[in-house]
C-alpha cells in the first residue's frame, strides 16, 4: 500500500484516538469512546501490516492471536475491584514492548559503530530507559494491589540515595552510548539498571497510592511509545504515545489534587506507613459506636424526605450497585428525593463509582460531584454511606495530625443522620480510624453491603 494511503489511515487512527479520549471523559459516552478507540487501533495495526516493505512472518499473526486471547479473557474475567491491577499489567507490557523495540533497533543499527544518528540514538535510549522503568514498576504495582507482596511502603535508610545512584548510573550508560560507544552490552546494562530502578522506585510507595503511581507509569509508557515512534519514524506511534503521556500526566495531577497531596508527596512520602500512634489516636475522644438493625434503618429511611447515597470501595467489593439502585427506586416510589454523592477518589480508580453506578443504570443526573454534594448535606435527612470510609472521614477536615488532613471529603456529618454500612470497625485504605463512626448522629449497620442494602429495600417496601 502506498505511503499516502497509509498516512491517511494513520490520520483516521489519530482522529479516532482523540475522539475516544473525548468520549471516555464522561460515563454516559465512555462505552462509545472505548469502541472508537478499539476501531482506531485496528486501523493502525492493519495499515502498518499492509504498508509496503513490511515483511509479514507467520510469527506475527500467531503472537497477535495469543496477545488478543489474553486481553479478551483477562478483560472479561477481571472483577471491577481488580481493574487497577489489570491496568497496571497492560500498561507494564506496553512499556516492556517499547524497551524490546529499542533493543531490536539498536541491534539492527549499531554495527559498525557510529552508524546510529544522534536523534535516533536518543529515542532508542529514552524508550529503553522509560519503557523498562514502566515495565518493572507496573509489575510491582500489580503485585502490591494483588497482595502478592505487602502493600505498606517498603523503606530502608538511605533508600533515596541508592535510588538516585541507580538512576544516575543508567543516565551514565546512556551518555556513554550517545558519545559513540555503541556496544550492545551498554544498552543491556542500561535496561537492567532501569528495571531495577522501576522496582526500587515503587517499593517505598504505599498501596493506597498505587492508583496514582499506575497513572504516572501509564504516562511513562506513553512517552516510551512516543520515543519508539521517533525511532521507527512512525507518526501514529508518536501522536498516540503523546496522547497517553499527556492524559496519564493529567490524571496523575487530578488524583493528587483530589487527595490534596503533591505528586512528590505521593512518590516520596511513604504514605500509608501508619504508625500505631496514628491508628490509636485517630478515633481519639473514645465515643460510643451505635449499631442498628436493618429494620431500624429502614424506618429512618422511610420517614426521610431527602436521602443521599455515598458509595465507596466497599460497594465495589460487595458488588452492591444493582441493589443500591433497587433501594433508590423503592425510596423514590415513596416520594423520597434520592441523590448520590460521588467523591473523586472513592474506590480504587478514577471514576470507579461512576462506572459501577452506570453499570446498574443509575440515571446520570442523580450523581452529584463533591462540591455540589457538599452543598446539600445540611438539608439531607439521612446520608447512607455504603462501604465508604476515608472519603467521609472528618479528620481530613479537623485533625491537623491526620495523614489525610487536607483531603477534601464529603461532609456527611453535616446531615441530620448518617448510616454507615460496612462489615466491621476496620479502617479504610489509609489505615486510620474514622471519628464519623462514633459521631452521635451516626448509626452503623454492620454486614456485607449487598446483603444490608437488599434488607433495607425489603424493609422500606414493607412499611
Ligand atoms: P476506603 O476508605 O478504602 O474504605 C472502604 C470501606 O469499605 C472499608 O472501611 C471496608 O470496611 C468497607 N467494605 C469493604 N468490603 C465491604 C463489603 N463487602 N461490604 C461492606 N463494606 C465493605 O474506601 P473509600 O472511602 O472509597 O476511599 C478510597 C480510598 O482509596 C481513599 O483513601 C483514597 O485516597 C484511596 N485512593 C483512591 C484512588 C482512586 S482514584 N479512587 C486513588 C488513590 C487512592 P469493612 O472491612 O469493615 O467492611
Amino acid at each position: 500500500m502506498g505511503t499516502n494511503a497509509v498516512n491517511l489511515l494513520y490520520l483516521v487512527t489519530i482522529v479516532c484516538f482523540v475522539l475516544a479520549l473525548k468520549f471516555l471523559s464522561s460515563p454516559a459516552t465512555a462505552r462509545r469512546g472505548n469502541w472508537i478507540g478499539a476501531f482506531g487501533m485496528t486501523v493502525a495495526i492493519v495499515a502498518t501490516l499492509v504498508k509496503s516493505g513490511v515483511h509479514i512472518s507467520w510469527e506475527m499473526p500467531v503472537a497477535a492471536a495469543i496477545g488478543s486471547a489474553f486481553g479478551l479473557v483477562g478483560a472479561r474475567r477481571v472483577k471491577m475491584t481488580a481493574m487497577p491491577q489489570m491496568v497496571a499489567l497492560f500498561n507494564g507490557v506496553g512499556g516492556g514492548a517499547a524497551a524490546l523495540v529499542a533493543l531490536a533497533e539498536f541491534h539492527e543499527l549499531a554495527p559498525p559503530p557510529g552508524r546510529i544518528q544522534g536523534d535516533i540514538s536518543v529515542s532508542i535510549l529514552l524508550s529503553a530507559l522509560i519503557g523498562s522503568i514502566s515495565f518493572s514498576g507496573s509489575l510491582i504495582a500489580f503485585a502490591k494491589l494483588q497482595e502478592l507482596i505487602k502493600g505498606r511502603p517498603i523503606t530502608y535508610p538511605g533508600q533515596k540515595l541508592v535510588n538516585a545512584a541507580v538512576f544516575l548510573g543508567c543516565l551514565g550508560l546512556g551518555a556513554a552510548i550517545l558519545t559513540g560507544s555503541e556496544k550492545q552490552w551498554l544498552l543491556w546494562a542500561l535496561i537492567a539498571g532501569a528495571l531495577v530502578f522501576g522496582v526500587m522506585f515503587v517499593l517505598p510507595i504505599g498501596g493506597a497510592d498505587m492508583p496514582v503511581v499506575i497513572s504516572l507509569l501509564n504516562a511513562f509508557t506513553g512517552l516510551a511509545a512516543a520515543a519508539t515512534g521517533f525511532e521507527l519514524s512512525n507518526n501514529v506511534l508518536i501522536v498516540s504515545g503523546m496522547l497517553v503521556g499527556a492524559s496519564g500526566t493529567m490524571l496523575t495531577l487530578l488524583m493528587g489534587r483530589a487527595m490534596n497531596r503533591s505528586i512528590a508527596n505521593v512518590l516520596f512520602g511513604a504514605f500509608g506507613q501508619v504508625s500505631a500512634g496514628d491508628v490509636a489516636t485517630a478515633g481519639a475522644g473514645g465515643g460510643t459506636v451505635r449499631s442498628a438493625t436493618a429494620d431500624d434503618v429502614a424506618v429512618m429511611l422511610a420517614y426521610a424526605s431527602k436521602v443521599v447515597i455515598v458509595p465507596g470501595y466497599g460497594m465495589a467489593v460487595a458488588q452492591a450497585q444493582h441493589d443500591v439502585h433497587a433501594l433508590a427506586d423503592v425510596l423514590e416510589a415513596k416520594g423520597i428525593e434520592v441523590t448520590y454523592a460521588i467523591h473523586p477518589v472513592a474506590g480504587r480508580m478514577p471514576g470507579h463509582m461512576n462506572v459501577l453506578l452506570a453499570e446498574a443504570n443509575v440515571p446520570y443526573p442523580q450523581l452529584k460531584e463533591l462540591d455540589e454534594a457538599n452543598a446539600e448535606f445540611s438539608r439531607t435527612d439521612v446520608s447512607l454511606v455504603i462501604g465508604a470510609n476515608d472519603v467521609v472521614n472528618p479528620d481530613a477536615r479537623n485533625n491537623h495530625g491526620s495523614p489525610i488532613y487536607g483531603m477534601p471529603i464529603l461532609n456527611v456529618d453535616q446531615s441530620q443522620a448518617t448510616v454507615v454500612l460496612k462489615r466491621s470497625m476496620a479502617p479504610g485504605f489509609a489505615g486510620i480510624e474514622n471519628p464519623l463512626f462514633v459521631d452521635p448522629k451516626t448509626v452503623m449497620l454492620f454486614g456485607d453491603a449487598k446483603e444490608s442494602v437488599a434488607k433495607l429495600a425489603a424493609g422500606v417496601k414493607a412499611l
